[in-house]
């Protein structure tokens, strides 16, 4: 057996958040509360320590580290191996915030700017590229359109969404140079613990 802990800083911002939940009744309020958390976990040494040896996510994988039985909040984790090119993508109509933890990655942003008249069609614009190194949070709003790119080591996020979207609704997958639209399920969700 391991001698493994909880990690008190993780343990914190679970119940910072339930606070949150419970003080806040708007989705959107509560998740910019939760980005201000989301800010200090991800400077925490202890949870930055801890994933050094969480196992890569590639193929569409997201470790869960929580899924709260009584909010709803669901806090994943994803580990980008170096120069990681990622697909353009919304989470359908759960909020999400974005942590990076360790390394840097970039977080593409498009406007889609098609009528929306054509079935499976859509044109985007890039509209920002914020790079993100560790310590930064992004609040991607629902059905924003957007791509998490690698940077140029290994990386590290923790995203906290409103709701867990995979297996239970689609969401939008976009090809930009194709100007195709489609409806996917999301990335397969792996339980982890949080130990350190
Ligand atoms: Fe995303």
């Amino acid at each position: 057996m391991s001698n493994a802990k909880p990690i008190p800083a993780f343990e914190q911002f679970i119940q910072d958040l339930r606070t949150a939940w419970a003080e806040l009744l708007d989705m959107e309020a509560r998740m910019k509360k939760g980005q201000q958390l989301l800010e200090q976990l991800v400077k925490d040494p202890a949870m930055r320590e801890a994933s050094k040896s969480w196992p890569s996510t590639e193929g569409r994988k997201n470790l869960l580290f929580h899924e709260d039985p009584e909010c709803g909040f669901a806090i994943n984790g994803v580990v980008r191996m170096p120069g990681r090119k990622g697909s353009i993508h919304d989470h359908a109509h759960a909020w999400t915030a974005y942590g990076v933890l360790d390394g840097s990655e970039s977080l593409e942003r498009f406007r889609r700017v098609d009528d929306r008249s054509k079935e499976g069609y859509a044109e985007l614009e890039l509209e920002s590229v914020t790079q993100g190194n560790a310590g930064k949070v992004d609040l991607v709003p629902p059905f924003d359109i957007h791509a998490e790119q690698g940077g140029p080591t290994r990386s590290v996020a923790i995203i906290l969404r409103s709701e867990r979207v995979a297996g239970k609704v689609l969401q939008g997958s976009y090809d930009r140079e194709k100007h195709t639209y489609r409806q996917i399920d999301g990335p397969v969700n792996i339980p982890y613990e949080v130990t350190g």
